[in-house]
């Protein structure tokens, strides 16, 4: 039995060993530009999530009339954010069904209520503008953040469209160091014969906006899924920003008053 024992746990030194040893890319992602507490960037974020998201994604634990909490009135929710239903306090649903929506990408688009804690705000960010022209895949387009990803280059026509550039290193530093210089998305990849590959997008053909516009409109989305995913948490920083205050006036007060006291003690 000691030997059956012995003889498992060294098969399991060796695949784990072997686990470690297969090196995966590492991606480098720039840091999203947002701020949570920016009310006119989360409207405009909602707006372009329901103008160019909300056909595939749902986001079925928000509530349309939760907008308000952006300073958005529910007639201006009603009027120009309401596609999909009539009644403001429904939540924000799709047509398309799980079935239809594997039927026609190959994997189901995925529910985004959440989706800013699940990957982070950094991961969507990058992953937006990580698209790229790939004749090779069925939608062809392909991303740098997310290989082989079914869903479409949505937003391309805003954004143009980017090629992959491709740069091949004999030696991993050499290959983080020309990833840092490209000061943007950019993932470092093992390759066979011990080589390492850069990749990082270009723009190719460009879209309606230039680059730093697509970015900003891309920044806005970020942010409303960012806020999307806990809305609460901006009448937390609002509270805490008061409680601090508050706090601040009482230990002045505070200590004004313990002066008063030993004022003639000392
Ligand atoms: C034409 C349909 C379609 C539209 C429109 C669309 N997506 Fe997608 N999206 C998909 C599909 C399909 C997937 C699943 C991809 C996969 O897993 O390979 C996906 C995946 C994603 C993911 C990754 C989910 C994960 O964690 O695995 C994010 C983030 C995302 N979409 C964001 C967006 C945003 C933001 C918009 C609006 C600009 C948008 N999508 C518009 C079809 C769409």
């Amino acid at each position: 039995m000691k030997r059956y024992a012995r003889i498992v746990a060294v098969a399991l030194l060796v695949v784990s060993g072997v686990a470690c040893a297969v090196e995966t890319g590492e991606v480098r992602l720039v840091p999203a530009p947002v701020n949570r507490l920016d009310d006119e960037s989360l409207q405009r974020g909602a707006r372009n999530f329901v103008n160019y998201c909300l056909n595939c994604h749902s986001a079925r634990y928000m509530r349309y009339n939760r907008l308000t909490d952006l300073g958005i009135d529910i007639s201006m929710i009603q009027d120009n954010l309401m596609f999909a239903t009539d009644k403001v306090g429904n939540a924000m649903t799709v047509a398309m069904t799980p079935i239809q929506g594997k039927a026609w990408f190959g994997t189901p688009p995925p529910d985004l209520t959440v989706e800013a804690r699940v990957r982070g705000r950094d991961w969507i960010y990058n992953y937006l503008i990580g698209f790229y022209r790939d004749e090779k895949t069925a939608t062809g387009w392909n991303n740098i953040v997310f290989p082989n990803v079914s869903m479409p280059h949505v937003l391309w026509e805003l954004s143009g469209s980017n090629k992959l550039v491709e740069t091949d290193f004999d030696d991993h530093e050499r290959a983080e160091a020309a990833a840092i210089a490209v000061k943007s998305l950019a993932l470092v990849e093992p390759k066979p014969g011990n080589k390492w590959a850069v990749l990082s997008v270009a723009p190719d053909v460009p879209g309606q906006m230039t680059r730093i516009q697509y970015e900003a409109f891309v920044a806005d989305l970020v942010n409303y899924l960012d806020y999307m995913a806990e809305p609460a948490r901006n009448t937390r920083i609002h509270v805490g920003m008061f409680v601090l205050l508050f706090l601040g006036l009482l230990f002045a007060f505070a200590y004004w008053t313990k002066r008063e006291y030993w004022k003639d003690v000392h």
